[in-house]
């Protein structure tokens, strides 16, 4: 396996870019700090990422239900979050080569970038980005665009729940886009000033809340374990201590992966109280209590909140998968021929089956043959260059297996199927190949 380190990040980085995973935006413009594009196979794992994500958090559940609400919302939404007067960063700047940076960066008062000593003190600088409604730009038509998706899953608290006719307890997911003004995006996409999370807002009875928080963490690990298939050495669990803890948290935790940069958080996992839904009942003077009719109790729910985002789950998939072996194709000077192969699970992987008709000739009856299979699975269909170069451009982009049909194929009605990583090849009947493949995924 790869040893876990910057280099992989460099060669992560420029394996994503050469592949159409992901690149920075506006690149012809020399890009923009913080903001990433997802191109071809980038897109199809962040769909196959955000669709296990919902089948297992809503689609498997009859008391968790979905919510796309939009970007920007009322102004007063941030202001009873709190997000306008807290949502901030201590900054500081550098008089001598003008950068700014975390007060938290800062060793021994000096620059981070170029070590003087002619720092500012530090001033509070908010993340929420702002736009204007309107044709005025003025304070009265500044909103801003949403920096976590579960604010409108409280706000919207009352419809859903009458319409979905849901009891306590119950949850509302939520996954789209979030943007924060980060004064240092850093680490490839895992620090962004745009990106997607995927929110789930558990509501409860106070009485039940611990018992919900214990579900959640452990509804959340058999996830990464089963559904993402992450290697559980390189997940752990960090819980908030006192000073960490949001004032009206109960309790919290974070889910850390190991990145080539270090253990880093993936997920939180919190108890928010019934902070959002008081704070939501007192600016908008619409009162968000729930009324039990079994009990006649009024309260307000206490929300258990799992909150991840999308484009660190697929920076830590995509460094997981990261992986260069022996190729099974030794150069004539018996220098060892190494290949790069992204190991993802199939579940994930942008392409599951590479269809290789062996020669050009064979173009018509492999596309007759392999073309059904596309109904029911990712699949990309390739004609150019050698098997060889072929089988290398799918195991670089995780394609757990590879359907070759040749010459032979014509008189015995079988192909071949070649797995990504083993690279053991056997034969198949045609008639066979649905289902064996359906099996094989399955189980990958
Ligand atoms: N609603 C709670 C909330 O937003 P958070 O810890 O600020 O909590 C939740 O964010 C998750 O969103 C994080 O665990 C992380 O995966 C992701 N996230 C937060 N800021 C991010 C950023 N600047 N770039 C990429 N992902 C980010």
């Amino acid at each position: 396996m790869a040893e876990q380190t910057i280099p992989l990040m460099e060669n992560l980085v420029s394996l994503c870019k050469r592949r159409g995973f992901i690149f920075p935006s506006s690149e012809i413009y020399g890009g923009f700090g913080g903001f990433w594009d997802y191109g071809p196979l980038g897109v199809a794992l962040k769909r196959n990422v955000e669709n296990l994500w919902w089948n297992f958090m809503v689609e498997r559940r009859d008391n968790v239900v979905g919510l796309d609400s939009s970007i920007i919302c009322h102004p007063r939404v941030w202001k009873a979050s709190g997000h306008v007067d807290h949502f901030s960063d201590l900054m500081i700047d550098c008089k001598g080569c003008k950068r700014r940076f975390r007060d938290d960066q800062v060793e021994a008062g000096k620059c981070p970038f170029c070590g003087s000593l002619e720092l500012t003190e530090p001033r509070q600088f908010n993340l929420m980005m702002q736009t204007y409604i309107g044709p005025v730009f003025d304070e009265e038509h500044r909103a801003y665009l949403r920096a976590e998706t579960c604010q409108p899953i409280f706000v919207d608290f009352d419809s859903i729940r009458i319409s979905s006719r849901q009891k306590l307890p119950f949850g509302i997911a939520q996954i789209g886009k979030a943007f924060r003004n980060e004064i240092n995006p850093r680490n490839f996409t895992f620090r962004s000033r745009e990106f997607s999370q995927m929110e789930m807002e558990f509501f409860v009875h106070p009485s039940e809340d611990m018992q919900w928080f214990e579900y959640w963490k452990s509804e959340r690990t058999r996830y990464y374990r089963d559904a993402l298939k992450f290697d559980m050495d390189k997940l752990r669990i960090h819980d908030h201590g006192p000073d960490e803890l949001a004032h009206y948290a109960k309790c919290a935790l974070d889910f850390q992966f190991e990145f080539p940069f270090g253990w880093q958080e993936l997920e939180g996992v919190h108890h928010r109280g019934d902070y959002d839904l008081r704070q939501h009942s007192e600016y908008s003077e619409k009162d968000l209590v729930y009324f039990d009719d079994q009990t006649r109790e009024r309260f307000y729910p206490v929300v258990i909140e799992t909150s991840v985002g999308l484009d660190r789950t697929i920076l830590a998939l995509l460094c997981a998968a990261y992986d260069e072996d022996e190729a099974e194709t030794k150069k004539e000077d018996k220098e060892v021929d190494r290949r790069v192969v992204m190991r993802f699970p199939a579940a994930v992987a942008p392409i599951q089956c590479g269809l290789l008709p062996l020669s050009k000739k064979l173009e018509e009856p492999a596309q007759a043959a392999l073309q059904p299979l596309r109904e029911r699975f990712r699949c990309d269909f390739d004609v150019t260059g050698s098997i060889g170069k072929r089988y290398r451009r799918q195991d670089e982009i995780g394609t757990p297996f590879c359907l070759t049909f040749d010459f032979d194929s014509l008189e015995d009605h079988s192909v071949t199927i070649r797995h990504r990583d083993t690279m053991e090849q056997e034969r198949i009947p045609l008639d066979q190949i649905e289902n064996e493949l359906a099996a094989r995924l399955a189980a990958f």
